[in-house]
């Protein structure tokens, strides 16, 4: 448990324009494990809990805004650079005490604990985390003195060959003293290779008067910067291999661990098992002893104790799978429940529909549940049996045990213990295939 830091304000770079995404969508709304990147940083930032967070944003990144509410945002009018948008963030902090710590809305993996100590290692004035990647091309480098305090950021572009070849890069986090901070951003210029106010500038203006900047260093996976869709992918992968890690350790079976795919805020019970291909959006939480078959899409559902699901299920948002549930192959639920002990294990489709207790869903089983415009309810009672290829048109309810012959298109309720059945009904006529040939065999003949 960390104490909270009353004394820490937080500033999160976000208005960049992300050019190098192409994507019209602003860049740190990018998913990553399932959460816009945004969302790591600042969750990370409230795990502090600091004073106050603001996030700085361009003008029409309404969506930002929405995603980090209720933190308030700082709007940075023109792109100026990094400098430029820590002088927004600035602006928007209510009167700052203590330490501001600065972060970039694309470096998203930061631990908590790395932070706390980048805070902590702010004592002499002024902090900034380092790393060392394995290629060292787009980043600051950080330029160190014989007390290992930074003197200077050199951005790549304005680095010269010598300076290129420094393995200690910038990681864009920063904590500085909040008396120190406004004076510095004031005397930041853009007499650069891109004409931005480069934030980095604030540490070579500070060791100019005196103030040392010290360094810690972070695990790569923690400080990829994500300016470009690999770099996306690879912070993803780095991010996988942690969440694949973490639920093997919390007791799941991953039978092919680099096959999962999991979201940040899935939650699994003990003996669980993943078979290969199972990917996880946002919202899962599975039970104990649950088994997740091969190539099985999951979001937005709870999964009861010792259900078993697929394999090639889909599962989609707003529903809710009982206790000791059966879902097979080829099933797709939607906004839909199954209550404890329910089967449908072959190719149905499941739609705004609550499935009673130990109800069995035959195979093809299809709900009707769109009429175009609206989508409708149906119920199925607990112990009822619905035939194979059944088509229920919503909305209907079925009652309890009651059973709907395979093939049916159920318009109306179906009362409690009652069979429905609502198809044509078999014609048998004997002997009919010998004098059909007959009639045949004249006809061609005369012809
Ligand atoms: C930046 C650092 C670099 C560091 C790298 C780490 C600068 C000048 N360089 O480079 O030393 O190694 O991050 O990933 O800061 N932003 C704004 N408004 C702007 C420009 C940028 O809000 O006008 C924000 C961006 O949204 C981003 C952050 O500032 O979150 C950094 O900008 P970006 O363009 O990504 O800088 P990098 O080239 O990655
Ligand atoms: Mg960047």
């Amino acid at each position: 448990m960390l104490t909270p830091m009353s004394d820490l304000n937080c500033i999160i770079l976000a208005a960049g324009k992300g050019t190098r995404m192409k994507s019209d969508m602003p860049k740190v709304l990018h998913a990553l494990g399932g959460w816009p990147m945004i969302r790591h940083v600042v969750k990370s930032c409230e795990a502090l809990e600091p004073a106050q967070i603001t996030v700085v944003i361009a003008p029409g990144m309404g969506d930002v805004a929405k995603e980090v509410a209720p933190h308030a945002t700082s709007v940075q009018e023109k792109q100026l650079g990094s400098g430029d948008a820590a002088r927004a963030g600035l602006k928007g902090l209510k009167d700052p005490k203590g330490k501001i710590l600065i972060l970039a809305g694309d470096v998203p993996l930061i631990s908590v604990d790395t932070l706390q100590a980048l805070v902590e290692e702010a004592e002499t004035g002024m902090s900034v985390l380092g790393f060392t990647p394995m290629d060292p091309t787009g980043y600051g480098r950080l330029i160190t003195d014989d007390d290992l305090f930074v003197t200077e950021i050199i951005e790549e572009r304005d680095a010269s060959a010598g300076q290129k070849n420094i393995a200690l890069c910038n990681a864009g986090a920063y904590c500085i003293d909040a008396k120190l901070l406004p004076n510095l951003l004031d005397k930041l210029s853009n007499s650069n290779a891109q004409k931005e106010f480069y934030l980095t500038d604030i540490v070579s203006l500070a060791a100019k008067s005196g103030i040392k900047c010290a360094y810690i260093e972070a695990p790569i996976y923690e400080t990829i910067g994500i300016n470009s869709r690999s770099q996306l992918a690879e912070a993803e992968g780095e991010l996988q291999n942690y969440l694949r890690a973490k639920a093997m350790f919390e007791g799941a079976s991953l039978l092919d661990p680099m096959t999962t795919y999991f979201a940040m805020d899935t939650k699994l019970g003990q003996d669980v098992i993943i078979e290969p291909g199972v990917f996880f959006g946002p919202g899962v939480v599975i039970g104990d002893k649950v088994t997740i078959h091969a190539y099985s899409y999951l979001e937005g559902v709870t999964v009861e104790r010792g259900a078993s699901i697929g394999p090639f299920a889909r599962i989609r948002p707003h529903s809710h799978i009982g206790e000791d549930v059966s879902i097979g192959n080829f099933i797709e639920v939607n906004r839909s429940t199954l209550k404890a002990g329910a089967k449908s294990k072959h190719l149905s489709y499941l739609g705004d529909a609550v499935i009673g207790e130990k109800a069995n869903i035959g195979a093809g089983t299809v709900i009707a549940n769109y009429d175009g415009f609206d989508k409708l309810s149906t119920e199925v009672g607990k112990d009822a049996f619905v035939g194979s290829n059944s088509t229920l048109i919503a909305p209907v309810k079925i009652g309890d045990g009651a059973y709907v012959g395979a093939a049916s298109a159920i318009t109306e309720d179906v009362p409690a213990g009652s069979l429905a059945l609502a198809r044509a009904r078999t014609i048998i006529r004997d002997g009919w295939a010998a004098l059909r040939n007959k009639e045949k065999t004249k006809t061609k003949k005369a012809g």
